[in-house]
């Protein structure tokens, strides 16, 4: 039988080991610039603007835990998010500003974060969806049974601890500049103890950047922003907070997996899209919020460096840069109706892409006409 080119048996495989071969010279990675913003409303509505942005003000450790409230909790019911409102955002930003912005790889950022941990990801499967149109490619998520399972909580106590993050980002952040604040009753501060968690609402910053020679968009969800005195830098990223949750750490053992597992994804998650400052808030096994700290994105990598078992973000970058060359290449087929699988799963030693004709297409009809030709 003749073989055609592009069977859809075809499946194309980037090896992740020996990582060492990414143990060289950092690639360059360029100063993400923020180019757009726009929030999600409490009913999951689209606004391009940045109306459901916070600003951080540090919680009151004496009065929390992270579970009250639980029984309230508003959540966003579907799976991974389509990448339609943030090519809904860049379409925008070309009709009202005229900025027409050229990326090789356009996607969310948790897409790229996981990119960038897969050489030390041994556990945790994933798959994506990517389509090449007008020579760009676009990435979005797919569920998985794992993924789904992580999103929805597997016991109850897991249900409870996926809250437990949101209600962080509840009790740390406030309408208002901080400066406004007069008084620890300030009805402010009053709220947002009292708040009903609801995941509708997100505020996302629209960044571009590269890394190497691929021209990178994404688009990520933003917790929080810092007050400074005007005036404010010119980008807007400098301002931005993360704010993360995690098991106090009582031992040895409790730093190393800390460091091995949760830092490097703190690192990449704020690192991709050059958000400077993390807040961690470190609570106990029943939601008890018990301390905060700050964590400076680029300290991270020396943090961990030369540790026994640890990881090297110089690794990383080199890996994603390498991945995204290759996958440029082996992505050739433009067919705005078709996608490709990219998927990482056991036993965890490489990425595989396989090319699905006329299946999961990932732009919208409206997006074929703004990005086309
Ligand atoms: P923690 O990361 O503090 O546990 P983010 O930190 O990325 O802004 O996400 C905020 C919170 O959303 C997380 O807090 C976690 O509670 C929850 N969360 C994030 N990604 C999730 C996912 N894929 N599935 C379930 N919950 C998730
Ligand atoms: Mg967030
Ligand atoms: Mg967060």
């Amino acid at each position: 039988m003749e073989q055609s080119i592009h069977p859809d048996s075809n499946i194309y495989k980037f090896p992740i080991h020996p990582f060492k071969r990414f143990n060289k010279k950092c690639v360059e990675f360029k100063q993400p610039v923020e180019i757009t913003c726009f929030s999600y409303d409490e009913n999951r509505q689209l606004h391009m603007d940045d109306r459901e942005s916070r600003y951080y003000y540090p919680p009151n450790l004496e009065d929390c835990n992270l579970s009250v409230g639980y029984e309230n909790l508003i959540q966003k019911s579907e799976g991974p998010e389509p990448i339609h409102s943030l090519l809904d955002a860049l379409i925008h930003l070309n009709e009202t500003k005229g900025d027409e912005v050229k990326a090789d790889i356009v996607s969310w950022r948790g897409i790229f974060t996981k990119l960038l941990c897969t050489p030390y990801n041994r556990n945790e499967s994933w798959e994506f969806g990517a389509t090449l149109y007008n020579n760009t490619i676009f990435i979005e998520e797919h569920e998985t049974e794992q993924t789904r399972l992580y999103r929805e909580g597997s016991t109850p106590k897991a249900k409870l601890m996926g809250y437990w993050g949101y209600k962080f980002e509840a009790l740390c952040t406030i309408g208002v500049p901080a400066t406004e604040i007069q008084s620890p009753d300030d009805p402010e501060l009053l709220a947002r103890k009292n708040t009903i968690v609801n995941t509708n609402i997100q505020y996302c910053s629209v960044s571009k950047t590269s890394l190497g020679k691929n021209r990178l968009i994404m688009g990520a969800e933003v917790d929080c922003l810092i007050d400074v005195k005007p005036p404010y830098p010119e980008n807007p990223i400098n301002r931005y907070i993360e704010l993360k949750t995690t098991k106090i750490l009582k031992n040895e053992r409790d730093n190393f997996l800390f460091e091995r597992y949760k830092l490097i994804k703190f690192w990449a998650q704020s690192f991709l899209i050059g958000l400077p400052k993390i807040i961690v808030g470190f609570r106990d096994d029943d939601g008890n919020l018990c301390s905060l700290k700050e964590i400076k994105t680029l300290e991270i990598p020396r943090m961990v460096r030369g540790k026994d078992k640890m990881w090297d973000a110089v690794i990383c970058l080199n890996f994603l840069n390498e991945f995204f060359e290759w996958l440029r290449r082996v992505i050739d087929i433009e067919d705005a109706n078709s996608s490709y699988v990219i998927s990482f799963k056991e036993p965890y030693q490489e990425i595989e892409v396989t090319f699905c004709h006329n299946k999961n297409p990932v732009l919208a009809d409206r997006h074929l006409k703004s990005f086309g030709k």
